[in-house]
Parts: C-alpha cells; sequence; structure tokens
C-alpha cells in the first residue's frame, strides 16, 4: 500500500513538475515549403521549455520567436479566433487533421496532449484543391467559391418577421443547426484519401435544406455548389468516413447521403430549376 502512494505521490510530483515549470522538450518535424510552385521539404526544429497548457499555436509562436531571433524564416501557419470558431487553423499534426484528439481544432489542442522528447511532424493539408501558400498554410478559396455559387437564401429585405411565424419543429432545426457548425476548416478533405469536400459541401447544403427558407431554390443550390466543387478539383466520396471520424464539429455523413438524394432529384425531376 506505502509503495503504491509513494508511486502515486512520485508520478503527481512529476505532473506537478512539468506542469509548473514547463519543462517539455519536444522536436518538431514541420513541412517548409516556400510556395506551390516550389518543391518542399521537412525541416526540424527543436522547441524547447514548452509548458503543457501551451496551445499546440503557442507552441509555434515560442519556435516562431526564436527563429526571429536568429534572423531565421518564421514557420508560416494560418490561424485567426484560437477558439475553434472561425476555421482558419489547419494542421496536418502527426498523420491526423488537427492532431491526435476527436472533435477539436488545432488551436483548442495543447501541448499535454502529447509526451516530453516527442517528435511532432507538422504538414499542410495535401489537396490538389488547396494549393500551398506557404509552408504550413494553404488556399482554401476552393470553399468560398463553393459557397458562393449557391450557399445562400435569396430574400427580399425588409421588415423582420415574427420569430415564430414559421414554426419549425425542434429536431428539425436541431439538425440544421448541428449541419451549421461546420466551420469550413477542410479537415475532411486533408483526411479523405480522394481529397473529397462532400462533408464541407453536404453540411453547407443541409443547413439550408432542412429548413423552410431553403425550399424554393432547393434544387438550384445543390446542382450549383456540386458544379463549382467538381470545377475545383476535390475528389469523389468512397464513403469511408474518414472525414466524419476528424471533423472537429462532428459533422455526420447523414449529410452527404441528403446532399446525394436531393441532387438526384433534382436532375431527374428539378431539372428546369438547374
Ligand atoms: S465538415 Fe467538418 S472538417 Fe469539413 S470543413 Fe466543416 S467543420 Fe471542417
Ligand atoms: S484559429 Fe479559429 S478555429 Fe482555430
Amino acid at each position: 500500500m506505502l509503495s503504491h502512494i509513494q508511486t502515486v505521490n512520485s508520478k503527481l510530483t512529476t505532473a506537478n513538475c512539468i506542469h509548473m515549470s514547463g519543462n517539455m522538450n519536444l522536436t518538431l518535424k514541420v513541412w517548409r515549403q516556400p510556395n506551390n510552385d516550389t518543391k518542399g521539404s521537412f525541416v526540424n526544429y527543436p522547441a524547447q521549455n514548452i509548458s503543457p497548457d501551451m496551445s499546440f499555436l503557442e507552441m509555434l509562436d515560442v519556435v516562431n520567436e526564436d527563429l526571429v531571433k536568429k534572423g531565421e524564416d518564421p514557420i508560416h501557419f494560418d490561424h485567426d479566433c484560437r477558439e475553434g470558431i472561425c476555421g482558419m487553423c489547419s494542421l496536418h499534426i502527426n498523420g491526423r487533421p488537427h492532431g491526435p484528439k476527436q472533435a477539436i481544432t488545432t488551436c483548442q489542442l495543447h501541448m499535454r496532449s502529447f509526451k516530453d522528447d516527442q517528435t511532432i511532424t507538422i504538414e499542410p493539408w495535401r489537396a490538389t484543391a488547396f494549393p500551398v501558400i506557404k509552408d504550413l498554410a494553404v488556399d482554401r478559396s476552393a470553399f468560398d467559391r463553393i459557397q458562393r455559387a449557391g450557399g445562400f437564401i435569396s430574400v427580399n429585405t425588409g421588415g423582420v418577421p415574427d420569430a415564430n411565424a414559421i414554426a419549425i419543429p425542434k429536431p428539425v432545426a436541431d439538425e440544421a443547426f448541428n449541419s451549421a457548425t461546420c466551420i469550413g476548416c477542410g479537415a475532411c478533405v486533408a483526411a479523405c484519401k480522394n481529397a473529397s469536400a462532400m462533408l464541407f459541401v453536404s453540411a453547407k447544403v443541409s443547413q439550408m435544406a432542412l429548413l423552410p427558407q431553403g425550399q424554393p431554390e432547393r434544387y438550384k443550390r445543390v446542382q450549383a455548389m456540386v458544379a463549382q466543387m467538381d470545377e475545383e478539383g476535390f475528389g469523389s466520396c468512397t464513403n469511408t468516413g474518414a472525414c466524419e471520424a476528424e471533423c472537429p464539429k462532428e459533422i455526420k455523413i447523414t449529410n452527404i447521403a441528403r446532399m446525394n438524394r436531393d441532387f438526384f432529384t433534382a436532375k431527374f425531376f428539378k431539372q428546369e430549376e438547374a
């Protein structure tokens, strides 16, 4: 019993030590690439004295401060809100989009998820439709163009309607809301062996296809967004489910089934709306 308590105490002491002194030392294997036309390669960097309570992006900030002090080019990576809202952070960490934890973005990932002395491999999203801008930052404007193709409803602005004028059953409202939580990060594309954007596009289609306000342009919308998705060069969906498994917002692949249903309905029965 005594030895068990001593073991537990010694583990707690070690954990506290790491917690208080911030003494994780890591090796980062980072993808460096000047631009999309130039070949990239991995470069090793030490990340020293890292607090386990730092976020992954804060750890990169520390490494970049050291690089700047030494007169070297800092590592380029995307970020904005740093609280899981904007979808800008986009790192492939040890082979997984957004790193080893489920249902969080890179900016919500903490260094306590890694071990002292660990080597961490950091890559950009890999997809033809997401060309590298520099290092770990990729161009995801293809998503914006898909949205512009049909991810909206056309309504006349005017007086604000009564909030309860159109009654929507709670389960339907919940499902539409869940689809609308997609932050457009692109992890689904990065996780897919075909670099398919079906999870993203289907979430954007579903959030409106489920609600009364989305009905007038429902079939026109799905055709326009799918056409733009194909034009951008994303791959096909082969139902492996990797996108759902890696999505930080837990968007379900049932959205893809709904989008496919709407797409085929549009093609075969509602062609006049294309
Ligand atoms: S479906 Fe998920 S992984 Fe894909 S863009 Fe939206 S939030 Fe990111
Ligand atoms: S920086 Fe906004 S979601 Fe990560």
